[in-house]
């Protein structure tokens, strides 16, 4: 069942509970988020990104999140979410078009633009009783060193993210505490969470906050960030390296095989089970 993020992360919220935002990217990726969130019984979202809006088209992703949903989710619930939007004209698009909470992502910009930017769309989002989440701090890794790190000065500042949140209005916010978009942690040392500058964020900021680069980031990090105000984890590369592969492993065993659907069944069943045991250890 399709519903409103706001009602799925204020819940979530109030009760130091997380919520899993998946990336999905197609029919495959979809069906089975909305499958182990039917299974597990936990209220999760779909996260879309900008590229995957021009890969699919807008409207088709909306009809494939809705159809998912409706199917395969159940009674349980299941929001829609635009991911890492950098320009009001997309955030914008995606209201129109259904999402029910969407992502600025103006934190390349210096403070002041990116604050008129997040304020412009949340003023939008109001009017469509849509939620926002903005980002301050950079998940971008300090070059030049041997070892993959969030360069310090690139993390969220706690006073500046209290002040983003009381100009713009942000009803979320994205920190960058240590964790790092893409796949690179995941084969070196992994990302360490500044748990002290978090834990001095929550005190300055009163808005659910939000983990990107949760991709292999361990649970009880993950478990220690929700009791320190993260509300949500977003997950996208466990599941690319998941769906390749078991593509990759479906295409060489089924060498002879000439129906896409045989090959494609077990890539879904083998990201189900992925998304299961992720919401069975993080959202429950
Ligand atoms: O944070 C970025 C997300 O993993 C989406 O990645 O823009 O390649 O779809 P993408
Ligand atoms: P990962 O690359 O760690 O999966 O992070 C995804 C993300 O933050 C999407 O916004
Ligand atoms: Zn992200």
């Amino acid at each position: 069942m399709l519903t409103s993020v706001r009602r799925i992360i204020t819940q979530a919220y109030r009760q130091h509970r997380l919520v899993v935002a998946f990336n999905t990217m197609n029919a495959e990726t979809t069906l089975a988020v909305a499958r182990a969130a039917r299974q597990v019984g936990a209220p999760t979202l779909f996260e879309i990104s900008e590229k995957t809006i021009v890969y699919l088209g807008l409207e088709t992703v909306v009809a494939l999140v809705r159809a998912a949903s409706h199917e395969a989710g159940g009674r349980v619930p299941l929001g829609l979410h635009l991911d890492h939007g950098r320009s009001f004209k997309l955030c914008a698009s995606a209201i129109r078009a259904g999402f029910s909470s969407v992502m600025i992502d103006g934190s390349a910009l210096p403070f002041k633009a990116n604050v008129q930017l997040t304020k412009r769309v949340v003023d939008f989002a109001r009017r469509h009783r849509v939620m926002v989440q903005g980002e301050v701090g950079a998940l971008v890794p300090r070059r030049r060193l041997t070892h993959l790190r969030v360069a310090s000065e690139l993390m969220t500042d706690p006073v500046q993210a209290r002040e983003f949140v009381r100009l713009t209005g942000v009803d979320s916010l994205g920190v960058a505490v240590g964790t790092l978009h893409g796949p690179i942690k995941m084969f070196r040392k992994l990302p360490k969470i500044d748990f002290k500058r978090l834990r001095v964020i929550h005190e300055f900021v009163r808005v659910p906050l939000v983990l990107h680069g949760g991709s292999g980031v361990p649970v009880p990090d993950l478990k220690r960030a929700a009791k320190l105000g993260v509300t949500v984890v977003n997950i996208d590369t466990e599941l690319r390296l998941a769906y390749l592969a078991a593509m990759r492993r479906e295409l060489a065993r089924q060498r002879n095989e000439y129906d896409p659907r045989v090959v494609f069944g077990p890539v879904v069943a083998a990201l189900t089970a992925l998304a299961v045991q992720k919401l069975r250890r993080l959202a429950r």
